[in-house]
């Protein structure tokens, strides 16, 4: 009997907590600078006291205001998933169904509105719950009731809101953690964040060289990949996507920042190389995709996809399935060409940091935070198996397509190969698969990269190192900061 994709995860109360940041806790701390004046509507407020005035560009500011207040403290509970208290704030045609208590807005009785009495200090229930709106906030929603709730296309997606200049704060010196790295697919070139430069290796002997490609970023990169040709690297950061050709170094092509709002946390490219998938992402709210035409650099579609930071993503080779993993603990399966969710699958008790599609796209492998490392049938998104005993939470994970293997890294710094993983039929055990020691990282790992052939495996972390090993686990280098801190 297979065992069922929601079944409770053994083995996770109790265990000491590690002294390792999460990946998320990392991420979260390197932000912190900038977070603070995000996600609020200062460049508005100006705007908001110009209703008075009448003129038809600041009341469109003052709804745009007022509706970023509710996509930002209320939209997260309120949306097509979850519609608390029945209520939906997707569309304004849902807003004013309204919940449980009916509609949620009159426009004929504007200051008796539900919406707006829920949010006084003492009203029961208080929304939103645990927290209290400020009073100009929620002036500004009272005058968008009474002005009629006018609503916006893009709304609830934050695409109203004109981006807040962000001072970003430099990286404390000496600190420059390795997030993400990518192997081309012939296994000759590695493409590392490092900090906030972008850095080619050159791994085909073991004199590792590195090829500096300029710095592009501002702040520590957080997601890198390879165009199937090797000829194309992305790369992103806040708000931020380039593209470099990579030949013998890294020379930048495009940069692209319109419509991003925050971090680029995972890329890949399609097949033909000719789009490229980006996911961008705010801790708690929200994860979507992006995807862009790699010779223009022109966006071509934007969906959500979860709701906090996408920390992976797979396509298969076919390009029609993709594969998405969260923070928000769950596995997305999408209908690629549509656009559509297929399936998802709810078996991680933590945020999911990697997810890889088998050749066919029939299979996929997950790795989480919960230090479960599963193997998953795309179809009807039963567990096939759990694999190994990882012991820590698992950073990556990558299905190579070529020898079948599967790889994965851990926070506490181990990086493992599993082969002959076999369904269970009958009895159920917990793991499976025939697991080896790659190598070993310290603490902190963050980040996986395995050539197509499985034959060369790299992997960086929070000290800023970078080891470069051999499927036999034969350390062919170990990269230190090239220059002095
Ligand atoms: C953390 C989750 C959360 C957030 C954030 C949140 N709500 Fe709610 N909301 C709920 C829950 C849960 C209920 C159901 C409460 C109940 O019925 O006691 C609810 C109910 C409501 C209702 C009553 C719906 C009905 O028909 O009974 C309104 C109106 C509402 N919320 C408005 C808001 C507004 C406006 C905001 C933002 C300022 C907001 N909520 C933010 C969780 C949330």
């Amino acid at each position: 009997m297979m065992q069922n994709a929601t079944e409770p995860d053994p083995g996770l109360p109790g265990t000491p907590k590690k002294a390792v940041l999460s990946r998320r806790a990392l991420l979260a701390a390197l932000f912190l600078g900038l977070v603070c004046g995000m996600g609020t509507i200062s460049v508005l407020a100006g705007a908001r006291d110009g209703t008075r005035s009448g003129s038809r560009s600041n009341l469109a500011a003052s709804n745009a205001a007022a509706l970023e207040i509710l996509r930002t403290n209320c939209f997260g509970c309120h949306n097509e998933e979850k519609h608390k208290g029945g209520l939906d704030f997707s569309t304004r045609e849902r807003l004013m169904k309204g919940g449980e208590s009916g509609e949620p807005i009159s426009l004929t009785k504007p200051d008796s509105s539900l919406l707006l009495k829920v949010l006084a200090r003492e009203a029961d229930p208080h929304m939103p719950p645990n927290k209290q709106l400020e009073a100009g906030d929620i002036r500004a929603l009272r005058a968008w009731v009474r002005q009629g709730a006018a609503w916006a296309e893009g709304a609830m997606s934050g695409d109203l809101v004109p981006l807040r200049p962000v001072l970003l704060t430099s990286l404390p010196p000496g600190y420059h953690p390795v997030l993400a790295m990518a192997l081309s697919d012939d296994g000759k070139k590695l493409v590392a964040g490092r900090g906030n430069r972008v850095i080619l290796y050159d791994v085909t002997t073991t004199n590792v060289v590195a090829r500096e490609g300029g710095q592009a970023h501002e702040d520590a990169v957080q997601s890198v990949a390879f165009s199937p040709d090797g000829k194309t690297v992305a790369s992103g950061a806040f708000r931020k996507l380039v593209l470099w050709g990579a030949g013998e170094t890294l020379v930048k092509r495009t940069e692209v920042s319109a419509g991003f709002s925050d971090r680029l946390t995972a890329l890949t490219f399609t097949s033909d190389g000719a789009r490229l998938l980006a996911a961008e992402g705010t801790t708690g709210l929200r994860g979507r995709i992006r995807v862009l035409d790699v010779a223009s650099g022109a966006l071509l579609q934007t969906w959500d996809a979860h709701n906090d930071v996408i920390f992976d993503l797979s396509l298969s080779q076919d390009d029609r399935v993709l594969a998405t993993a969260s923070a928000d603990k769950l596995v997305k399966i999408w209908d690629f060409t549509k656009r559509r969710e297929t399936g998802r699958i709810e078996g991680h008790s933590a945020a999911v940091y990697g997810v890889s599609l088998n050749p066919e796209g029939t299979q996929m492998v997950s790795a989480g935070g919960d230090k479960q490392l599963r193997i998953w049938d795309v179809k009807t998104r039963e567990k096939v198996i759990g694999l190994g005993d990882p012991k820590a939470g698992v950073v990556a994970a990558r299905w190579v397509r070529m020898t079948n293997m599967i790889f994965a890294a851990t926070e506490g710094g181990n990086v493992l190969s599993y082969v002959d993983y076999k369904p269970h039929s009958g009895e159920q055990s917990s793991s499976s698969g025939t697991e080896r020691s790659i190598g070993k990282a310290s603490e902190g790992l963050q980040c996986m990269a395995v050539s197509k052939d499985g034959e060369v495996v790299c992997a960086g972390g929070q000290d800023g190192c970078i080891q470069v090993w051999k499927r036999d686990g034969k350390l062919i280098a170990k990269l230190f900061e090239l220059e002095a801190n």
